[in-house]
């Protein structure tokens, strides 16, 4: 029998995406559509796969990288056309999976049903029935068996009420695929090579042709434009969430909770509404997340509570509490037990187990010691005007409110900063560093200073009367 082989078919400019990045490459839960597609096929067909590319191809190859094989299509003349390319790279003989670089939703378990009712054929069609087919290929079903495909602009309107559609994903015996597909003409309305004409061409060599009619239509979804790829994300959502909350993930609210594909989360942790997590990140065991975080690229160890807040390309280690309205900036990592409050920006810091910066703080470019308290309104002086530098704050320092620290300073372990300092020197260990005006009380002066003109009161008066 042969290999089995994928060719994916991925060279179409996506003219009704409107926009500069090749549709194959629109993202749906954080990565290319064209991916999803891809290693569906890699995994029935061995990593036989050859992806055909033509519009921005560099950029897909790009994103795509190496490990597949690639046909090129210098003119989109249609998926005949588009499959012609890939010819040349594929063996004589054996089985072809073609499927459309723009339907991401096709599981392996469809390929897999595909490829076993294709039994002998020369062709199999996957296809399915909805309840509003526009825009689809239709399946024309002969009371001799026979089946044609026929485009939207081609079809009657009797054809147009046909509900069975071509899903795009196609199963052939490439020998006689091979003797076929260089028969195609442009003689359609759009003026393109058809694949699906070759269905019609095997049949009248008298060869059979099946059609292996799914019922999950939510598999087959195409995307043409971004309508369509709300919708085919909203799915994939759905069994992205589900697959977490099968793994024993808490998830209140799947409508509104916004999952990446390959994000990892264990058992036991609940993720409140309206929460966002993206890329590569891994979430550990017993955290509470939300409602309303948005966390990007960070790894989140066993315990955490990251309330409303944001966290990007940073590391929090176990029991760590965030938030509500903290800023985690990229190169971060919060240590064990630390509590980051509301109203605190943390940037490319590192802070050490137990550490508290409770509130309203800027604490960035600064590695920060065990135990250490950060009082209210602290900030990190981390650049000035030109440059970034770099401070330390050894364990167990207090810093008072509303202190300044010049970057680059160092904080000694157990020094004790008082409220209001700006911190311009070093502190040595167990110091006490303060620097701030000695305060003037000057006796009964209050009264006066409070007491209003005559003017003002009547002013006042008129504003109340209003
Ligand atoms: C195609 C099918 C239609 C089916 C639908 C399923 C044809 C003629 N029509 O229509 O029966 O119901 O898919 O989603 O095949 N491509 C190329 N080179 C080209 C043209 C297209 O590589 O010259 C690629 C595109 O990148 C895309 C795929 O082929 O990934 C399908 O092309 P598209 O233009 O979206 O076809 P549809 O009109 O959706
Ligand atoms: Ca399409």
């Amino acid at each position: 029998m042969g290999e089995t082989w994928a060719v994916i078919l991925a060279a179409g400019e996506g003219k009704r995406m409107i926009s500069s990045l090749p549709k194959v490459l629109h993202p749906l839960c954080g990565r290319p559509m064209l991916r999803y597609v891809a290693e569906a096929a890699a995994a029935v067909a061995d990593g036989r796969v050859i992806i055909v590319i033509g519009r921005g191809a560099h950029l897909v190859q790009e994103e795509m990288g190496t490990g597949w094989r690639y046909a090129f299509q210098e003119e989109q003349l249609g998926t005949g056309h588009a499959l012609m390319q890939a010819l040349p790279q594929l063996p004589e003989e054996g089985l072809l999976l073609v499927l459309c670089g723009d339907t991401p939703l096709i599981e392996t378990a469809h390929l897999e049903q595909l490829l076993q009712e294709h039994g002998r054929n020369a062709a199999t069609v996957l296809t399915t029935t909805l309840a509003d087919p526009s825009g689809y290929g239709r399946i024309v079903r002969h009371a001799d068996g026979r089946i044609r495909i026929v485009e939207e602009s081609d079809a009657s309107p009797e054809e147009k009420q046909i509900g069975e559609i071509n899903s795009g994903a196609y199963c052939f015996d490439l020998k006689h695929l091979r003797r076929r597909l260089p028969a195609l003409t442009t003689d359609n309305a759009q003026q393109e090579y058809y694949l699906t004409d070759v269905i019609g061409l095997l049949q009248e060599e008298g060869l059979p042709v099946g059609a292996c009619c799914i019922e999950d239509w939510r598999a087959v979804l195409g995307i043409n434009d971004r309508c369509q790829l709300a919708e085919a994300a909203e799915i994939m959502r759905q069994r992205i969430n589900s697959a977490l909350m099968r793994q024993g993930v808490t998830i209140v609210d799947p409508t509104s909770t916004y999952i990446d594909f390959g994000v990892h989360i264990g058992p036991d942790t609940v993720i409140m509404p309206q929460t966002v997590i993206e890329g590569r990140t891994v979430i550990g065991s017993n955290c509470r997340i939300g409602p309303g975080a948005h966390i990007i690229d960070t790894e989140i160890h066993d315990g955490v509570i990251f309330r409303q807040s944001v966290s990007e390309r940073s590391v929090i280690e176990s029991e760590a509490l965030v938030g509500p309205f903290a800023y985690i900036r990229p190169g971060s990592r919060i240590g064990p037990r630390v509590k980051i409050g509301d109203f605190v920006e943390v940037k490319n810091a590192r802070i050490d187990a137990g550490t508290k910066v409770p509130h309203l703080s800027y604490v960035g470019d600064v590695d920060i010691g065990s135990g250490v308290n950060v009082g209210a309104g602290v900030i990190v002086v981390n650049f000035d005007g030109r440059r970034k530098h770099r401070s330390y704050i050894g364990k167990g320092a207090f810093i008072g409110c509303n202190s300044n620290l010049i970057s680059p300073v160092e904080i000694g372990a157990g020094a004790f900063v008082a409220a209001g300092t700006t911190v311009t020197e070093n502190v040595p260990p167990d110091a006490l560093a303060i620097a701030r005006p000695e305060q003037k009380n000057c006796p009964g002066v209050a009264p006066r200073l409070l007491r209003k003109s005559d003017a003002q009161k009547e002013k006042d008066g008129e504003e109340e009367k209003k």
